[in-house]
């Protein structure tokens, strides 16, 4: 019947029927994300774990899977809630899901960007209400694109497609990353690069794209906060806690800066204290790769990167590949 798997939620059908023709499937089939306790219960004697990007994967439940667990395949680009190093000395691939959802992400940074710039949520939570009492000359005016400064911190694929994308807005794009781009790309993109302060206090738009890792941990926070100009705007559309979420209520407050977009939170799906009645603010429940395609596209790479890690191949899309020297040892 094939070696036996946890899924930890049901993924899109592409994913699902190529795992059910290989594999004996243990499902959480509850549409909310699994509790603690259950995932590793769950996880108890599999070959694999093919978990989203609100599952903690752990020492705990590498632990209580057991021996037999050859690989971790996430359904998302995004790998910060599984435990790499402890995977990689157990021998256990971790597979991810890069590049199918680049486009789909930039698409959603670029909503929230011009949704939040143009206050169209504002005017549809007016409209509804039925405050909408004819067009005025001042009514919701909001900011324009052309000419102003887009800064990307993280040039990787989504800032990257974020960036071509700025380009037919007019817009100039500086960047920085921990690695510069070939000069190559730079010059395709139009791209400048920038040490990240100077991004911080010249940018119009800034837009996050990096992962979450222990240097990105509060990137930005009261003293960014601070240093940006007081007509710019934030995205984040990474991680939640790259951005202190408390520092930037206070800045949107006291209307320190224009305002920021969000698709991702420091606590998610919890919202910090105050962020909701902020009219600065623009909010989206973590969407950035939710589009039909995208999201069949990731499950179907999930479910591949699980069947060659049972088969004891390095999955395609690896993160951690050196995981198999100590699997031979
Ligand atoms: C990812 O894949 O990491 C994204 O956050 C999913 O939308």
């Amino acid at each position: 019947m094939g070696p036996l798997i946890f899924i930890t939620r049901k993924i899109p059908e592409p994913g699902m029927e190529l795992l059910g023709r290989k594999c004996k499937i243990r499902l959480w089939d509850k549409d909310k994300p699994v509790p603690a306790q259950t995932l590793r219960e769950k996880a108890k004697g599999v070959e694999g774990i093919l978990c989203l990007l609100t599952d903690k994967i752990d020492r705990a439940v590498m632990r209580a899977a057991g021996p037999k667990l050859k690989v971790i395949s996430t359904m998302a680009v995004g790998f910060d809630n599984i435990d790499v190093a402890e995977a990689t000395a157990r021998g256990i691939f971790v597979g991810n899901t890069p590049g199918v959802l680049t486009e789909a992400t930039a698409d959603l940074t670029w909503a929230v960007m011009l949704a939040l710039a143009r206050r169209i949520a504002q005017g549809d939570r007016m409209m509804r209400g039925e405050k909408f009492t004819g067009w005025s000359p001042t009514l919701l005016l909001g900011a324009d694109f052309s000419g102003r400064i887009i800064g990307v911190v993280g040039m990787g694929r989504i800032g990257q497609a974020v960036a071509r994308r700025a380009r037919g807005f007019g817009m100039k794009i500086i960047y920085h990353d921990t690695r510069r781009l070939a000069p190559s790309d730079e010059h395709e993109l139009g791209a400048r690069y920038v040490a990240l302060r100077e991004l911080i206090r010249v940018s119009d738009f800034i837009t996050l794209h990096c992962p979450l890792t222990r240097e990105t941990w509060h990137l930005i926070g009261s003293k960014e906060l601070a240093m940006m100009k007081p007509g710019a705007y934030l995205l984040n559309v990474a991680r939640g806690p790259v951005v202190d979420e408390k520092a930037l209520v206070k800045a949107l407050r006291e209307k320190k800066i224009a305002g920021a977009g969000l698709d991702v939170y420091e606590h998610e799906p919890r919202l910090a204290p105050g962020l909701a009645k902020l009219d600065n603010a623009l909010l989206a429940p973590h969407l950035g790769s939710a589009s039909f395609e995208t999201r069949n596209k990731m499950a179907g790479m999930a479910a591949q990167n699980l069947l060659l890690g049972l088969a004891g191949k390095i999955p395609a899309w690896c993160v951690n590949p050196e995981a198999k020297n100590h699997r031979d040892s």
